[in-house]
């Protein structure tokens, strides 16, 4: 008999499901991509049933790997895209409108108009966030100012609202459970980080009643019991955290000044700042990093939206490579002198520039450039903006030395050495690579007993590759100040 804990990783392009040994090693993984909807610019959608039978099918596809006579899932932890806003019926479970994610810009008027009305101190007082569409808040409101009779049916009680964690445990649960964990909580733009609760001046200011929000728990809580029909049998789900928050535990960043960064569609690097949620000067986000027995760890976040998600428009948009390995060997064949630089600002900049208006370009082309020059410029990109994050959070006195890495990207070698050497920084790779859900594995496999402590966790990390810098720091300089100029000129202002 072998006991196995599950994870399900429900991200921006696609759903997986992992089953890790409880000793935190994988044993199998199921991944399914789904569509993204792109309905005018600057707006992105989900189909909520999208993401649910992505989810249904590769959690079963998982379980269906397992000797289902002799072994068991004894725990389920849940890791997904935060921010991303659905709005369903209380009765039905029928969702009213498409998930709007993180990174739609529909709402950037709105915000415009809540910093005119002078709210972003306040805001940041109480959520340790900044005024942008990214986040939760605005997404609901337009949910319900924009669906017919949505805000009337809000204030008689009969929508309720939820990232995707509360999405997926009220399908999970049979809508059973209305719940969410304080880190996804903490990126909604209505929960204070301090008092851990929602709170009532957002919601007024939102004009969004509290019975719809879910409640909230610890990351490594009892969510509720995963209905038998999914599994053959209940499990019960004991972990919840947004992905990003998921990664910095995963990578057992559980002491002050640990860092990590994560490459998927986009990039956020998060530092843990204890049991202080440090306000930042530099436009950085603060945020629950996870919540135990009811204390919460804090972090500090640079959010970058595109990342991974340049190498897939230098694939699937432009079609310059067929692959993204590609991209690898057509760096290593580029000088780094080649002079152009890529902005992918598609959804505008995030942190530390929160410029939902600005949108990308491509500099310092000649007759000479060609696709290898392209691709290392898409690369690159994504190596000055960790550095834009860095400098940011040197600025606020937290400079990482060293950086824990992760994400589909970090397999890219070059790409690594690069970070390191514009960072001048130690940028270490772990050996396990699913860092999300491994964070949720432990957050789940700690409620149930299975791990002892953070301790005992901290062991079971190991760096596969390290990668220290080897850049001189007047070419590294060089190389930043360029950057800095090109991202000036996308600035809407
Ligand atoms: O804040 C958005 C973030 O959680 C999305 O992560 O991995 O789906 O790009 P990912």
């Amino acid at each position: 008999m072998a006991y196995y804990i599950l994870s399900i990783d429900q991200g921006t392009t696609s759903s997986r499901s992992i089953l890790f040994d409880l000793q935190g090693n994988i044993v199998h993984v199921e991944q399914q991509e789904f569509e993204q909807y792109f309905p005018e610019d600057g707006r992105v959608e989900h189909k909520p049933d999208d993401i649910w039978q992505s989810v249904l099918n590769t959690t079963k596809a998982v379980v269906e790997k397992i000797d289902a006579k002799q072994d068991k899932v004894i725990a389920i932890g849940i890791a997904n895209q935060r921010e991303t806003t659905l709005v369903w019926d209380r009765k039905t479970g029928e969702p009213i409108y498409n998930a709007i994610v993180w990174q739609d810009r529909r709402t950037s008027v709105m915000c415009e108009g809540l910093k005119a009305l002078g709210k972003e101190e306040m805001i940041r007082r109480k959520t340790g966030l900044l005024i942008d569409p990214y986040f939760s808040a605005t997404k609901i409101s337009w949910i319900l100012n924009e669906v017919p009779g949505a805000k009337e049916r809000a204030h008689r009680g009969e929508l309720v609202f939820g990232t995707v964690d509360s999405y997926l445990l009220w399908k999970l649960t049979g809508g059973e459970e209305h719940r969410t964990d304080a880190t996804n909580a903490s990126r909604t733009m209505l929960f204070n980080i301090h008092t851990q609760t929602w709170d009532d001046e957002l919601l007024e200011l939102f004009d969004i009643s509290k019975a719809m929000l879910p409640e909230v728990m610890d990351s490594s809580d009892y969510f509720g019991v995963c209905e038998s029909h999914y599994l053959g049998y209940g499990v019960p789900i004991l972990g919840v955290a947004g992905d990003q928050q998921a990664a910095l535990f995963g990578q057992t960043c559980f002491r002050e000044g640990m860092a990590k960064s994560t490459y998927g569609t986009g990039c956020f690097m998060m530092l843990n700042t204890g049991k202080n949620a440090l306000v930042s000067e530099n436009r950085l986000l603060s945020t629950v990093a996870y919540r135990l027995n009811g204390v919460p760890t804090y972090a500090l976040e640079g959010s970058i939206f595109v990342a991974g998600a340049t190498i897939q428009w230098l694939r699937d948009g432009l079609q310059l490579i067929k692959k993204a390995g590609e991209s690898e060997s057509l760096a290593k064949q580029t000088s780094l002198e080649h002079g152009v630089y890529m902005v992918p600002a598609f959804t505008g900049l995030g942190a530390p520039y929160w410029d939902p208006n600005a949108r990308g370009a491509i500099f310092g082309l000649t007759r000479d450039t060609g696709i290898k020059e392209i691709v290392t410029a898409g690369l690159q990109s994504v190596c000055f903006q960790t550095k834009d994050l860095q400098k940011a959070m040197e600025a606020d006195g937290e400079r990482p030395d060293v950086l824990r890495v992760d994400g589909g990207m970090v397999a890219n070698g070059w790409l690594m050495q690069f970070l390191s050497d514009i960072l001048g920084a130690t940028v270490d790779r772990s050996t396990v690579s699913e860092t999300t859900a491994l964070g949720v594995a432990y957050l789940a496999g700690l409620k149930a007993g299975v791990f002892e402590s953070l301790e005992a966790l901290e062991k079971n990390w190991q760096c596969e590759v390290r990668y220290t810098p080897a850049m001189t720091k007047e070419k590294r300089d060089g190389f930043y100040k360029d950057w800095c100029k090109s991202v000036r000129k996308v600035q809407s202002q």
